[in-house]
């Protein structure tokens, strides 16, 4: 596991307040991956992945399951320690996202239920190797008035409008409105997959 100095977050909440839920046992994270993740990444051919704000690693496992090399990123150090105590085959980073930076091309980013912001994805769309893709799972503006669970604050919900500018560059695959059943009702999620373009083709002299 490598670590670094972390820096400045837009984060609505910091690595203290992430350390303090993942350390909360009464109450642990779910283990298992969301479906709409797997619904939309069991596809593709497998291939480096990022996992960025992977939490306790879930989907970071998941992939690596699926025959991913995956490298997961996150500010939560206990997070991160609890993937990590799961399985020593993800490269396991804990990082603020915002600051940290790929050495390598992805086949495969994944952003799931953490708000990057316009400009933080397609920050992340630039770290796709040709021909991989980013995949966005969050939870839709819409979910703050119709659905269960997710953030209450309307500027860490996902919208079709800015999913579709952080995708800038990149081949818009999917962008739809996913009803997931949750515990206590539904949750109205939004999913991207977009892809990056294969690199131009050499002409011949
Ligand atoms: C709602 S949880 C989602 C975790 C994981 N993606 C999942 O689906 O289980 C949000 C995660 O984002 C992480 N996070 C938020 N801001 C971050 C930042 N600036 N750098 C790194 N991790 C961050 C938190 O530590 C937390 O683990």
């Amino acid at each position: 596991m490598s670590a670094s100095a972390g820096g400045p977050s837009r984060s609505r909440h910091d690595a203290a307040h992430w350390d303090a839920r993942y350390a909360d046992l009464v109450r642990p994270w779910p283990a298992e991956p969301s479906s709409t993740v797997t619904g939309a990444v069991v596809g593709l051919p497998p291939g480096r992945a990022l996992d960025l704000a992977t939490g306790t690693g879930r989907h970071a496992l998941w992939l690596t399951a699926s025959g991913w090399q995956v490298t997961a990123v996150d500010f939560s150090a206990v997070g991160v320690a609890q993937g990590q105590a799961r399985s020593r085959e993800v490269d396991w980073v804990v990082a603020d996202i915002h600051t940290w930076a790929p050495e390598a091309a992805y086949d495969l980013v994944l952003v799931a239920y953490v708000q990057l912001g316009v400009e933080g994805l397609q920050r992340t769309g630039r770290w796709l190797a040709p021909g991989g893709h980013l995949v966005v799972v969050g939870h839709a503006l819409r979910n703050l008035t119709e659905g269960v669970h997710g953030p209450r604050d309307p500027a860490f919900l996902h919208t079709e409008q800015d999913l579709r500018r952080g995708a800038e560059g990149l081949e818009v695959v999917r962008l739809e409105e996913v009803r997931r059943p949750d515990p206590g009702g539904t949750a109205y999620e939004l999913l991207l997959v977009a892809r990056a373009g294969d690199p131009r083709p050499k002409v011949a002299p």
